[in-house]
């Protein structure tokens, strides 16, 4: 017996503590963690930061607290954030000629932010039309209100991303899933001087249960009397890896810097595939469902919140992510540092 499981004994590596640890092969660095960031302009009347539901720990902010926000966490040790910026007012986005857009709020807010924090802080915005536009939806709808039309999204989503890179963004990231973005985004950032502004593509979303708690902190899920009840006509299908990989394939050859599987746990076969075959610098999105259920179990008292979380960038990490986009960042390296 003893003969036999002499070159199967595992346990014996595991039995040291201080062993243990040195032989693990993926650990998620805190410096790797981008924290998401939500504000809302002050026309929204509210004047301080509200608690998001279902994520705790992250508000929508208020202009000034963004900052203070930012700053608290530069001491924390984050270096990395991804703004979501709300319009002062929505827009009617439903045929007819090119509707108007209020992207100078969060140009604002970006200007801002850089302002006061240089290079110290590396931000990364959203671009996406989701909470500008009345209905909800990623894009401009047809008249018919059943469709959202590529093209004029893309135009679009072309002026926010340079907009925003004029705002001194470090990088642009868009979210909406249209084709052919990214390489008009490439465009309209060359064109107007901004060669050295990073293009992190939302390459591989699928149409996911797991944005629920986001949508209320953005205000961006569909509404009203639509045809279009769902985003399923842009975002991938959760039950077609051929479409992902299509799309991941697609997006580095537009110019993307880095691309993004997102969501992350349920999607890990695919992220790992896209490390495998693109080689690209690789983000996922530790969405906001995927924090809350770790979040709302805690404090249920069925798991250990820090250790579950830690556990999920683990397993990021070890499919082969280099960023990870977290509601959790800005407690990373306290988590990290007590593994
Ligand atoms: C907007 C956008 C979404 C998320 C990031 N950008 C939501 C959506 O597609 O409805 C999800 C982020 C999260 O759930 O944490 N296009």
């Amino acid at each position: 017996m003893a003969d036999l499981r002499a070159g199967l004994n595992q346990r014996r590596l595991r039995l040291n503590p201080a062993l243990s640890r040195a032989l693990r092969s993926s650990v998620p660095r805190a410096d790797q963690l981008m924290q998401p960031y939500f504000v809302a302009p002050l026309s929204e009347g509210h004047r301080e930061p509200l608690a998001v539901p279902g994520l705790t720990g992250v508000y929508r902010e208020t202009p000034d607290s963004l900052l203070k926000r930012i700053e608290g966490d530069l001491e924390r040790g984050v270096r990395l954030g991804l703004l979501f910026g709300m319009p002062a007012r929505k827009s009617q986005a439903q045929g007819g000629a090119d509707p108007r857009f209020d992207f100078d709020s969060t140009a604002g807010q970006i200007r801002r932010v850089k302002e006061r924090f240089g290079a110290d802080f590396f931000l990364a915005v959203d671009v996406c039309l989701c909470s500008h536009t009345d209905h909800g939806h990623c894009g401009v709808l047809t008249l018919e209100g059943d469709h959202v039309e590529n093209d004029a999204t893309v135009r679009q989503l072309a002026a926010a991303a340079a907009a925003y890179a004029q705002a001194g963004a470090d990088c642009v990231a868009p979210s909406d899933m249209m084709d052919g973005r990214i390489k008009a985004i490439r465009a309209a950032l060359d064109g107007a001087g901004r060669e050295q502004t990073i293009l992190m593509s939302y390459a591989v979303k699928f149409h996911s249960r797991f944005y629920g708690p986001f949508r209320v902190a953005a205000d961006s899920a569909p509404k009203g009397e639509l045809k279009l009840t769902d985003r399923a006509t842009y975002q991938i299908d959760p039950a077609n890896a051929r479409d992902a990989m299509a799309c991941a394939r697609r997006d580095a050859a537009e110019g993307a810097d880095i691309l993004m599987v997102k969501p992350g746990l349920p999607y890990l076969d695919v992220l790992a595939r896209c490390v495998a075959e693109i080689e690209k610098p690789w983000a996922v999105y530790e969405v906001s469902g995927e924090y809350a259920a770790i979040e709302l179990m805690a404090r249920e008292g069925l798991m250990k919140g820090p250790e579950a979380h830690v556990e999920s960038w683990t397993a990021l990490t070890r499919a082969g992510a280099s960023l990870i986009i977290t509601y959790g960042a800005r407690q990373g390296r306290e988590w990290l540092e007590n593994l």
